[in-house]
């Protein structure tokens, strides 16, 4: 296992209700907020008058609109209101996309320059107002983790950025919250939570025990409870273990000691970023056929484990053999959930697949496998009819 440090400044307030410990936790930073949401799903379910009522006392403002894969502009004017009307902290309500929009902000109220210098370098971020956030949508862990994916359509890019700073100071997990999240975006958190997963499930440290036990125990919950929230939105208990499986993929928990970096998440990065495809669609068309690509004498062993421990499937002498039925049942998980399972069903074609493979490759030169421009090409190509052969 590699060194690590783990040190997460996050305080979570987790379950039915805890809504009404936000007026402490603002108080604590001043009265002027920034109310950053996104296309109006909290005013249709009623959170958004919930959180002016509690706060009676603040000035608020508000920057809404917020897009999913959200843009550098609205980074560019959520810093300058912050900056003009001398905000103290920013507020953000909604899913992943909000509270990447809002750490950004966040930052941009204290830097200077444009932003999109700190997006292309996050070191250049110094200080940041501080961050609560009230998550409706399990999916990123962004609640509970620095990172912030921002997009710039002008450049075709989708770049993460954060550092210490933009953590938030605290979050507001109310499972009830999402109850309203349609049947789509349900899966489509699923897949995210299970790709984040998969992103550190797969890497060469081998003596990570517990992170993998742990890993593989969230994707066995997700498993469980994705049919079950779908099939009951207001089903608690599902609602309650998604989302805490979501935060829990990505605050690290599974990814200290180990090392690598990641494979789908910079594949799909670029498709939403010429295409503007649902972040999780993308991985979800990506993750079994990447596995089928990345399946060899190396790897095996692992994906055997992950098909004993994940899908129960038996050992057996044939560990190619355990692999690929695991990757199918991944695929079929998937396709079952109601995710599209083709690049042309979310719009794209051949078009862009060859200068977008060579635009990535540079970042999946230290992934599980190694992949170049070929190889991830080969990969969108595997994603543009159903299925796939092993
Ligand atoms: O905009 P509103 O009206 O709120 O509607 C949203 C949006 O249309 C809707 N929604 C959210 N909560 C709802 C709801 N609808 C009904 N009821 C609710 N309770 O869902 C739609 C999608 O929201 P979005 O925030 O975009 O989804 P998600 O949470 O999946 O976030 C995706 C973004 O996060 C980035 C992705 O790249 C993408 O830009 N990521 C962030 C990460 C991080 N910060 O650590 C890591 C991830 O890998 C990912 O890259
Ligand atoms: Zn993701």
């Amino acid at each position: 296992m590699n060194n690590f440090v783990y040190d997460i400044p996050t305080k979570v307030f987790f379950g039915e209700g805890q809504i009404k410990q936000l007026p402490m936790l603002v108080d604590q930073f001043g009265k002027k907020v920034l109310l950053v949401y996104g296309g109006g799903s909290i005013k249709r379910s009623g959170l958004y008058d919930e959180i002016l009522e509690l706060l009676p006392e603040c000035e608020i403002f508000e920057l809404s609109g917020i897009e999913p894969n959200p843009r550098i502009e609205s980074i560019r004017e959520g810093g300058e209101l912050c900056k003009l009307q001398e905000i103290d902290l920013v507020l953000a309500v909604g899913g992943g996309s909000v509270l990447d929009a809002a750490k950004s902000i966040a930052a941009a109220a204290k830097y200077e320059g444009d932003p999109w210098e700190f997006v292309l370098d996050r070191r250049l971020i110094t200080d940041a107002l501080p961050l609560i956030t009230v998550l409706t949508l399990s999916a990123t862990g962004s609640e509970m983790n620095f990172h912030a994916v921002i997009t710039n359509f002008e450049t075709k890019e989708k770049l993460g950025t954060g550092n210490y700073h933009t953590y938030p100071y605290a979050s507001i997990l109310d499972p009830t919250y999402t109850y309203s999240v349609p049947r789509n975006q349900t899966a489509a958190g699923t897949a995210d939570i299970m790709s984040h997963t998969f992103e550190n499930y797969f890497s060469s440290t081998q003596d990570a025990y517990l992170q993998d036990r742990l890993a593989e125990d969230i994707l066995k919950l997700c498993i469980h409870y994705l049919p079950i929230a779908l099939e009951e939105p207001e089903n608690y208990e599902a609602r309650a273990n998604l989302m805490w499986a979501a935060t829990t993929a990505l605050n690290g928990m599974i990814s200290v000691g180990k090392g690598g970096a990641w494979s789908c998440h910079p594949m799909e990065h670029i498709l939403s970023a010429y295409y503007d495809i649902t972040h999780a669609v993308g991985l979800a068309i990506l993750t079994p056929r990447w596995m089928g690509y990345v399946l060899n004498d190396d790897t095996v062993d692992r994906f055997a484990t992950y098909a004993h421990n994940v899908w129960q499937i038996p050992f057996i002498e044939d560990k190619f053999a355990m692999a690929r039925e695991a990757i199918d049942k991944t695929y079929q998980f998937f396709a079952d959930s109601g995710l599209p399972m083709t690049l042309p069903e979310v719009g794209i074609d051949e078009t862009h697949l060859e200068e977008m493979s060579e635009k990535v490759a540079p970042l999946l030169t230290q992934s599980y496998v190694p992949l170049n421009a070929g190889d991830v090409l080969a990969i969108y190509q595997a994603c543009l009819t159903p299925g796939f052969t092993l």
